[in-house]
């Protein structure tokens, strides 16, 4: 198990480009694989749950030529071209590979198996299958998680209204709509990230978007020619340590700013960061901005309702910034957090609670005390990249030494991360 240690840093500075966007490179490689002809790919991100979708997209059939790590071809086949896989598809530690994976699983001709690790093994699948089943899919689960058999079947197209806003259940129910019998409709009761929505109009997808609501018809899709955005989700660990450790300015380039994703810019602002966007472009049919930031003196705020959707992945960094904001930050309405790679609500407060942070979980959600003065200390990543990264940032304003174990996870969504973040100033050993 690698372990990291971090020391206080002084002022970060520096412009850096965060890797390609996670939630959309998975996208571009399930999406290629079932289009008629060939998708290019540049920007892609390397992480290994993305490597498990090139992996399970190969396993069925499909060809991926690598150029580099980042420039890929897909050689897709159209929605009716896969082969049936060999072996258990092994989703390893990635819930959207898996929730997506079925929703395109589902229309085969074929049966199939989806596993993968421990983690992913506690994750809640029946979200994505009960919507499934009303499309007269069939799945055996196990007790309602992974591992999970899926017989291919003939579907009929639903309306669904989603209990919970989730853009892997919307996006698994809408890959599952290309080949049902009649249209299908999706509402989610908050906006998620729309990345595939977007990429199945950009392909000649038929379909129709209003704030809550997605209708897909059952068509083909011809190939993709996409330069992936860097990651906003990845973008904000730098983000938070530049506006925490006095005295930094750092540029981010390249950073994807899908308003559906960038609800932590929003709840920064009101904290009282100093973030400014420039150069707005269109990159893959998503927004593109860079970032500076500059460190800044922060206040406690409350964030609840829809802005939770919106930063749904930034709220273990979001944590970090708060222990070192004024006043109490309050977080409601997460009770997702629950059910991410780690019980994020939990192993958030415990860790931070280690290195001084005053920090109270509630069911959904927790409460921060700041400012707080960090002091070095071991922690535990949980396997759980995110809280991870969120540590490693904590430990730049920490006093003495923060060690860090199981930060190999870290590659799960950020190779490189360590590597980066010392280019602008950070301390890691
Ligand atoms: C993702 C959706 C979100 C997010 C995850 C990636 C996606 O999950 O937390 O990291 O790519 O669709 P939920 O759909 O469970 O909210």
């Amino acid at each position: 198990m690698i372990r990291l240690s971090v020391s206080r840093s002084g002022p970060l500075s520096g412009e850096i480009h965060v890797p390609g966007d996670k939630s959309i490179s998975h996208r571009a490689l399930l999406l290629g694989a079932i289009a008629d002809g060939r998708s290019k790919i540049t920007g892609f991100l390397p992480c290994n749950d993305c490597l498990a979708t090139l992996t399970c997209v190969r396993a069925l059939g499909i060809e991926v030529e690598k150029h580099d790590k980042t420039s890929l071809v897909v050689h897709g086949k159209g929605r009716h071209g896969l082969l049936p896989p060999k072996a258990a598809l092994d989703c390893m530690r990635s819930g959207t590979t898996m929730r997506l994976l079925i929703g395109i699983l589902v229309g085969q001709p074929f049966d199939s198996v989806l596993t993968g690790d421990p983690q992913l093994l506690c994750r809640p699948m029946a979200r994505v299958i009960e919507p499934l089943v009303q499309m007269r899919a069939e799945i055996e689960t196990t007790d309602g998680h992974a591992p999970l058999t899926v017989y291919g079947r003939d579907l009929r197209g639903i309306t669904y209204e989603m209990p919970v806003a989730s853009a892997q259940v919307k996006s698994a129910i809408l890959l599952a709509g290309l080949y049902a019998d009649s249209p299908t409709t999706v509402r989610q009761p908050a906006p998620t990230r729309d990345h595939t929505e977007r990429m199945f109009s950009a392909m000649g997808a038929e379909i129709v978007t209003k704030e809550y609501s997605v209708t897909i018809s059952s068509s083909g899709i011809s190939p993709l020619s996409i330069s992936i955005p860097g990651d906003f989700s990845s973008a904000a660990f730098p983000l938070v340590a530049a506006t925490i450790v006095h005295g930094s300015k750092i540029t981010l380039r390249g950073v994807g700013i899908n308003p559906t994703r960038i609800g932590l810019l929003d709840v920064l602002s009101a904290m009282g960061a100093h973030v400014t966007a420039e150069r707005f472009r269109n990159v893959g049919n998503e927004p593109v901005a860079d970032l500076r930031v500059q460190s800044a003196h922060l206040h406690g705020v409350e964030i609840h309702g829809d802005t939770v959707v919106r930063m749904i992945d930034e709220f273990p960094i979001l944590a970090v910034a708060a222990a070192q904001a004024e006043g109490t930050t309050i977080v409601r309405d997460a009770a997702e957090l629950r059910v991410k790679e780690t019980d994020r609500i939990a192993t958030v407060a415990e860790e931070l609670t280690k290195l001084g942070a005053h920090i109270e979980p509630c069911p959904d959600g927790f409460a921060v005390q700041g400012p707080t003065p960090l002091h070095g200390a071991a922690v535990s990543s949980h396997g759980d990249h995110r809280l991870a990264m969120a540590l490693a940032v904590a430990g730049l304003v920490a006093d003495g030494t923060t060690q860090i174990d199981d930060i190999g996870c870290v590659d799960d969504s950020f190779p490189g991360f360590i590597g980066l973040m010392r280019t602008i100033g950070g301390q890691y050993d």
